[in-house]
């Protein structure tokens, strides 16, 4: 920790988005790999800035090949990652954007402190828990790493290495289901909570 710093208000957030006429939140979805994160992140955010939300992606895997290139997936480092994008998105929703992030973050801790950052500046924090049976997540492997855990190329994959574990959130905000629910209806319901508790307006 530096020492000799100081803290120098500028406007706050209230005032940012009066001027800019925009929210400013977090919508943090969580959830094991080839669950659907990254294609409802992307289909919300495109929904968001077709109705004029300034809206902005922040995506486990594009992150780790820039800010968090040096990070891998043991538990500390997986811990580093989501400290650093919790504090990324915070600064999108203060600028009064919408920060949309798409991290398995499996750590219930490493979330709990991603929400208490937002909730010390009093900026919304929105948990999306996208879930899926992972026998389906495995059926899809998109990327074929689910292949790879199981023929033991890849020691430390979520759900797969006993080292590796998904905590499930308790009470996230929105729940989705994606064996059941299609990308349509994922944004809809996250819009629907949204809207219902008046965020966007
Ligand atoms: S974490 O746990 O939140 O730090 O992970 P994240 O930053 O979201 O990165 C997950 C993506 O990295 C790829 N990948 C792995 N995932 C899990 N475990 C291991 N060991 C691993 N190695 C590589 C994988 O493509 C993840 O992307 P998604 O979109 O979740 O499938």
């Amino acid at each position: 920790m530096a020492t000799n710093i100081t803290w120098h208000e500028g406007l706050t957030h209230a005032e940012r988005t009066t001027i800019l006429r925009q929210p400013g939140l977090t919508i943090w979805l969580t959830g094991l790999s080839a669950s659907g994160k990254s294609t409802i992140a992307t289909a919300l955010e495109q929904h968001l800035l077709h109705n004029n939300f300034a809206a902005y992606r922040l995506d486990g895997d594009n992150i780790r090949f820039g800010l968090n290139k040096d990070l891998g997936f043991s538990p500390a480092d997986r811990t580093e990652n989501i400290r650093r994008i919790a504090e990324v998105a915070k600064l999108f929703a203060d600028a009064a954007c919408v920060a949309v992030t798409s991290f398995i973050s499996p750590y219930a801790a490493d979330r709990a402190l991603a929400r208490s950052l937002h909730d010390a500046a009093a900026l919304p924090f929105v948990e999306v828990h996208v879930d899926v049976p992972i026998e389906v997540a495995e059926a899809r492997d998109p990327k074929g790493l689910y292949k790879k855990a199981r023929d033991g190329i890849i020691k430390d994959f979520t759900g797969v290495s006993p080292d590796a574990p998904y905590e499930r959130p308790e009470q996230p905000e929105v729940y989705i289901d994606t064996s059941k629910e299609s990308v349509e209806d994922a944004v809809a319901k996250i819009v629907g909570y949204l809207t219902e508790k008046g965020v966007l307006k």
